[in-house]
């Protein structure tokens, strides 16, 4: 709400005081000069609130809100005093208004030097110009002010051209990838020799890959990317302790795939990234994943080379492990929600509503699964329930929920619902339609009360956690700029004010405590998803959890959120951390997390065959 109220503010005053001038010493222009100042107060306000949430969403606002705010002083002395504001002010106050706008697009957090410079040194540049006389000190001024503007900009768009090859160990030796190349004392280890076990697999499977016309129950056709030329892909249901082996084939025209195995934590030259953890498979070609199913719970396979389009053309399915001992009597459903660009929604494989008949007194469980970009909402409507799992980890003691709650997964995570099938009918709603979804048993159709979002940071009982120090420390912070991605101006999604591939990775050693915050400045939300680790969450903006210790692999981050999260580094890898709205990470939000000493000997690129997002 703030900020995009902010944004609004800065955008109002910016043309207010620009209005401002030609209007000075008009009836009209009083009245501008005076919604001027009020727009400029509110937006003071506004900074300052937000500064309470969190000094990372200050520092860019301060640096023009803080000289607007006295230049608006000023105004209102000089009218109280019944006088036309001096010009001067009025120039510097239309400037510095325009700057913050500027600031707020361009500069985001951290507050660069450079950035401050650009934008007071053009001021005063134009300051300048204006008082010399015409002449060639004046286009002195003007020539050295733009040229120097256009050498950042053409800088910063060549900078950011990708290499026709780029590799992981080389690069940006300030930016610390130079480490992964291990050191003299700890000679650098392969991902490609970080693979799963070699013993005989216990469970095999093949996807192949192919584009295939897919039929919805509706009747409606989508043009997909297939596994085995359904969509989604064939359930992989699996036994803790099995040595799973899939064959990966890619029969598509023209485009590599991979697998990924999103939530599971596989080693690292099985986790199925192009140009990270493996080539991509061309068409025509093969790659044998092998993993042993250590952890029992719901998770998702899909396609790590052009995920944003591969996935969303239905190269995905679902992994599900469970326990060892035969569950008595328990019913499960698998049922990953999915949009394709058309616009048709799936839940599982079907646009309609699908009925079940499911016995009264048997344990349901529903394996709900996100593998759309953005968020979507699942009721439960006609039985109590308990949300079980998050992102295949147990929660502790969850507690009994009714069809009021609603569960929001984000982008790529997984809710396990356990409930005892009543007498009558249950129906699992998604996104408010009760003309889809799921219908369980016989009876008339339950109601679906208004509800709200269920709160995972205070849902179950909680248990001390196993960080009690942090040999790591570090902060992401999201935003959305006009950056240079791969040379072309964008309006991207940047972290720390940068873009894949130039954000630092973070680094780790085996076995460090790893604590990471995560503050979104921007107006949309961000599903963060690290590969190979499950992150526990600390606290959202500030407050602990106080429910269940939270295990995931995807967290929400929405607009204006802070969350702190840790993990232990038990998985020596190169690792991918983005955002799961899969066009944010095409458009910038990627950066790794490298364990020191571990090397790829992939690369991305124009010149490779791994353009993984
Ligand atoms: Cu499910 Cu890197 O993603
Ligand atoms: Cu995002």
């Amino acid at each position: 709400m703030l900020l995009v109220l902010d944004l609004f503010l800065v955008v109002v005053a910016g043309g207010l005081w620009v209005a401002a001038w030609p209007l000075r010493g008009t009836k009209a222009g009083a009245a501008v000069l005076i919604a001027s100042v009020l727009a400029t107060a509110a937006r003071a306000a506004v900074v300052a609130l937000l500064g309470g949430a969190g000094w990372w969403f200050v520092p860019d606002r301060l640096v023009t809100a803080v000289p607007l705010a006295l230049l608006s002083g000023v105004v209102t002395v000089t009218m109280v005093r019944r006088r036309t504001p001096p010009a001067p002010v009025l120039i510097a106050a239309a400037y510095v208004a325009v700057a913050g706008i500027a600031m707020q697009f361009l500069v985001g957090y951290p507050v660069t030097v450079g950035a401050v410079a650009a934008v007071f040194g053009s001021g005063a540049a134009a300051l300048l110009v204006w008082r010399l006389p015409a002449g060639a000190a004046r286009v002195a001024v003007v020539a050295t002010t733009a040229g120097a503007l256009l050498a950042a900009g053409v800088t910063a768009a060549v900078g950011s051209r990708l290499p026709d090859e780029l590799d992981h160990n080389a690069h940006g030796a300030d930016s610390g990838h130079a480490a992964h190349a291990g050191s003299a004392t700890a000679p650098g280890v392969s991902v490609a020799d970080l693979r799963g076990p070699s013993r005989t697999p216990t469970r095999k499977f093949t996807l192949t890959a192919r584009a295939a016309t897919v039929t919805l129950p509706s009747g409606a056709t989508v043009d997909a990317w297939t596994f085995n030329s359904q969509v989604p892909g064939p359930e992989l249901r699996v036994t803790q302790g099995d040595v799973v082996e899939v064959t990966l084939r890619n029969e598509l025209p023209g485009i590599g795939v991979t697998l990924h195995w999103h939530g599971y934590d596989v080693p690292v030259g099985e986790d199925g990234v192009a140009g990270v953890t493996q080539n991509a498979v061309a068409p025509g070609g093969t790659f044998v994943y092998r993993f042993e199913a250590k952890d029992v719970g719901s998770y998702w396979y899909h396609s790590h080379e052009m995920s944003s389009e591969a996935v969303r053309k239905g190269l995905y399915g679902t992994l599900v492990v469970t326990p060892d001992r035969t569950e008595p009597q328990e019913t499960d459903f698998t049922l990953p929600v999915h949009r394709f660009d058309s616009g048709a929604t799936i839940l599982g494989g079907s646009d309609r509503r699908q009925t079940r008949d499911v016995p009264a007194g048997r344990r349901v469980r529903l394996r709900l699964v996100n593998t759309d970009n953005d968020a979507h909402r699942v009721a439960v409507g006609g039985t109590p329930y308990t949300v079980s799992a998050i992102d295949g980890r147990d929660l502790n003691g969850p507690t009994v929920l009714t069809a009021e709650t609603t569960l929001r997964l984000p982008a790529g995570g997984r809710y396990d619902v356990v409930f005892t099938m009543p007498a009558g009918a249950v129906h699992v709603m998604v996104d408010g339609r009760t003309s889809d979804g799921l219908l369980l048993g016989t009876g008339a159709m339950p109601t679906h009360p208004a509800g709200t979002d269920l709160d995972i940071t205070q849902y179950g009982t909680s248990a001390p956690g196993p960080f009690d120090r942090y040999d790591k420390d570090h902060t992401l912070v999201l935003d959305r700029l006009v950056r240079f991605l791969d040379g072309m101006p964008s309006y991207a999604y940047t972290v720390n004010g940068t873009v894949y591939p130039d954000i630092p990775p973070l680094l780790v050693d085996r076995g460090d405590a790893v604590r990471t915050t995560v503050v979104n400045r921007g107006t949309e939300s961000h599903p963060m998803h690290l590969h190979g680790h499950h992150v526990l969450v600390l606290s959202r903006n500030g407050r602990p959890v106080t429910g269940s210790p939270l295990w995931l692999d995807t967290f929400d981050v929405l607009p204006g959120e802070v969350w702190q999260v840790a993990f232990r580094a038990d998985n020596p890898g190169i690792w991918l951390d983005h955002c799961h709205n899969l066009p944010h990470a095409k458009q910038g939000m990627v950066l790794h997390v490298a364990y020191r000493g571990v090397t790829s000997p992939f690369t991305v690129g124009r010149r490779t065959p791994n353009h993984p997002e």
